[in-house]
């Protein structure tokens, strides 16, 4: 495993972390002991970054990732987020970034976690609540040891300048893969000029990437991925010629597509983590061993413009 240090400020972390959205049973069904020996795996392979949220799975996966961190709390950094609400999938999906909703949402994730303090405590944004107003109370959370580190996600460029400007942000967390929509370089360049690290959500394209999905038959009943547009099967459809040549780099260079994407995000830079997610001890092995591949600059240039040329850079479904 490699390590670097996430954006100018942050904290020290491994070159890839350990998304838990896939440990909620959004992707299927999942053994609470087997999540939890799959978070105990990754940190005994390196990973110092563990991404979760409030609501996955009610609550449930903070609860597997404090009891995975008991009695090695020194080695990790835990982030998670407040500002959204939901249930399983069908229903609704509400913000609330009021700042008496984030002081309970952060003390109820603390109790979860069982931790005095947040290392990275994102804001979702896309509540009406001004982000000031809502960075102001994390400020508050941050000045009282609640939250180590501020991060924002779905923010505009403009969110992120504001929020800056009333409490330093360390990172932003952004849907980036090399499936489409792809990150907007105007916020990669905002991130840049600011000196934020870059969490690479769905760096997978929620399993897209790694070849796997072909069909939405493949989908089991409750997988959120039915809502998302590009899981339909026209979508897929279009995005399997571009898949292919996505694969048959990978082949050229020994590797699964799933690890090039992953090689992908890194080769932007240190600043850039990506956080896969998964339920398979294998497949965890085989995206940690992406923090050693080195791409080329031609080679990173070269798959970049795969899928817009494909067609496949549509909107996908909201991040959360
Ligand atoms: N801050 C935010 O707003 C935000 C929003 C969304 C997501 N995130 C973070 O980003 C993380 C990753 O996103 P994600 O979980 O939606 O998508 P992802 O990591 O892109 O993809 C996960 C899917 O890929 C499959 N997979 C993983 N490794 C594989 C491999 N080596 N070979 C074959 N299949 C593989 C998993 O299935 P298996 O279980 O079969 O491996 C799972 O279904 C989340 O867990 C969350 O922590 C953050």
């Amino acid at each position: 495993m490699r390590y670097t240090r996430l954006g100018r400020d942050g904290p020290d972390i491994s070159k890839i972390g350990l998304g838990s959205l896939a440990l909620s049973g959004a992707y299927g069904p999942i053994d609470r002991d087997e999540a939890l020996g799959l978070i105990r795996r990754a940190l005994d392979g390196g990973v110092t970054l563990l991404d979760t949220a409030d609501f996955y799975a009610a609550g449930e996966v903070e609860r597997l990732v404090g009891r995975a961190i008991a009695g090695r709390r020194d080695e990790v950094v835990v982030s998670t987020r407040g500002g959204v609400r939901r249930g399983g999938p069908g229903e609704p999906i509400e913000f609330d970034a009021s700042p008496d909703h984030l002081t309970r949402a952060c003390e109820a994730s603390l109790r979860r976690l069982g931790v005095d303090r947040v290392d990275l405590y994102y804001l979702h944004c896309r509540d009406r609540t001004p982000v000031e107003e809502a960075v102001s109370r994390l400020s508050e959370l941050a000045r009282a040891g609640k939250i180590r580190h501020l991060g924002l996600t779905n923010a505009t460029v403009d969110q992120v300048r504001r929020a800056h400007a009333v409490h330093p942000v360390t990172a932003l967390a952004l849907e980036y893969s090399l499936w489409g929509p792809h990150a907007p370089p105007e916020l990669l360049d905002e991130a840049r000029r600011l000196g934020l690290g870059v969490v690479a959500a769905r760096p997978l394209g929620r399993g897209f990437l790694t070849g796997r999905i072909r069909s939405p038959l493949q989908l089991g009943a409750g997988d959120w991925r039915h809502e998302d547009p590009r899981f339909q099967q026209e979508h897929l459809r279009l995005s399997t010629r571009p898949l292919r040549q996505i694969e048959a780099a990978a082949a050229q260079l020994d590797l699964g597509a799933g690890r090039l994407a992953l090689a992908w995000l890194i080769s932007h830079g240190d600043h850039v983590v990506p956080v896969p997610s998964t339920r398979d001890p294998v497949h965890l092995e085989m995206n940690l061993a992406a923090s050693g591949v080195r791409l080329t600059p031609e080679t990173r240039d070269r798959l970049t413009g795969i899928l817009p040329a494909g067609g496949a850079n549509q909107s996908g479904s909201l991040l959360l």
